[in-house]
């Protein structure tokens, strides 16, 4: 969508992932703490700025004059004061709803409040919105989705509009208009919910690759696939693997929208999500997704296409055992035999050089993340283009 917004894929965060509606942390407090800590551990440096709403924010019905209410318990100062204070740490408010009758979890959707919701949540200096699609057939979403931007837009307020749409394609097997949803919605999600487990987040990422059409090409400055958010922190992983998780959304251009309690995450989860040599990947201006481009058994390599002739690959070991990936510059079309310089993004080292080949030994579920960068010959100094040859 050429609305000006998500030029590069969106980073903040959203409480679903780790609380849902289970307990009773989901309220003011935990949002303005949230922001807070945001604000003051780093997070915001490096490109965090959205602080989200998901589901159970709501009252369970509209005021008298229908329009949408925040749950008086859970923020009992009201949305527009959660908004402020958000804003007034330099970060921005994201708001979920439902573009059906109900939401996922049964609070009120906005079928039939489609104008006055969108002029709310402008009111309410909402800067993100996430559109679920429960309680809608597929069929009508369509209609649903492209007006809701209409009037979105019609406010002159700038929202980021992330659309559930295909989700639910997806999962009852109905054919999704890629190209237009990426002229109506500047972030749309992708089949099923993530979980925090290795086997379910990689298993949409081989959704991902393996989808017809290939969703990648559908992704640009302004319109990003959305495998869902990130699961880091959340505990029932190896920080290997929370590793492998962030490399690979960074290589897919996806979202970076933290799932984990950030108010008391350990430095080690702190460190994966502030690690701006991955997040420079994730940000690229030029927003091209990357892709797989080699798979045997268990041992797999991502690229990534970056501004300045350089390129992200990911190797990325999905077996058990320890492993050497080899990447060579077949595999990665550079067969122009230009010489890169390797860094490596999770050790901040510089690698040597690569021509033709490069391998890393990986450990199991883990990803070494590199970038390769063409090594400058300097032309007027004929003494020393020829010393790698
Ligand atoms: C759907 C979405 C999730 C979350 C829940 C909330 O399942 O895909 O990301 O928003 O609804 O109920």
């Amino acid at each position: 969508l050429s609305n000006g917004l998500a030029l590069t894929p969106p980073m903040g965060f959203n409480y679903w992932n780790f609380d849902g509606c289970k307990t009773n942390l989901i309220n003011e407090t935990m949002m303005m703490d949230t922001a807070y800590a945001m604000s003051t551990n780093g997070m915001s440096k490096v490109g965090y700025e959205y602080v989200n709403l998901d589901d159970c924010w709501m009252a369970k019905t509209r005021d008298e004059n229908g329009n949408l209410r925040a749950d008086p318990i859970r923020f009992p100062h009201g949305i527009k004061y959660l908004s402020d204070y958000i804003h007034s740490l330099g970060l921005k408010f994201g708001i979920y709803g439902d573009i059906g009758s109900e939401t996922c979890q049964g609070y009120p959707g906005s079928e039939n409040y489609l104008e006055q919701d969108a002029k709310q949540f402008a009111e309410w200096g909402v800067d993100f919105v996430k559109m679920d699609g429960c309680n809608m057939q597929v069929s009508d979403m369509k209609k649903a989705y492209t007006d809701l931007g209409q009037y979105l837009q019609n406010t002159g307020r700038p929202m980021v509009y992330s659309c559930s749409w295909p989700t639910y394609a997806y999962v009852q097997n109905i054919t999704m208009p890629f190209d237009y949803i990426e002229g109506i919605c500047n972030l749309w999600r992708e089949f099923q919910d993530i979980t925090d487990n290795f086997t379910e987040w990689t298993q949409i990422l081989d959704e991902m690759e393996d989808s017809v059409p290939k969703r990648s090409q559908f992704a640009a400055p302004g319109s990003f696939n959305d495998p869902d958010m990130l699961e880091i922190g959340n505990g029932l992983e190896n920080a290997v693997e929370y590793k492998s998780m962030f490399s690979l959304w960074s290589i897919i251009a996806a979202p970076l929208i933290a799932g984990n309690d950030i108010i008391s995450m350990s430095k080690e989860a702190l460190e994966i999500l502030i690690n701006e040599e991955v997040i420079q990947v994730n940000q690229d201006p030029l927003g091209i997704q990357g892709n797989r481009v080699y798979k045997n058994q268990k041992l797999e390599v991502y690229q990534r296409t970056l501004i300045n002739n350089s390129y992200a690959i990911a190797l990325f070991n999905r077996g058990d055992t320890n492993s050497d990936i080899s990447i060579t510059s077949e595999m990665l079309n550079l067969t122009n035999h230009q010489n890169y310089n390797i860094r490596d993004l999770w050790s901040h080292t510089d690698n040597g050089t690569f021509s033709d080949t490069f391998t890393a030994s990986v450990q199991p579920h883990g990803t070494v993340l590199i970038k390769l960068s063409p090594k400058i010959n300097n032309n007027n100094n004929n003494n020393n283009n020829n010393n790698n040859n």
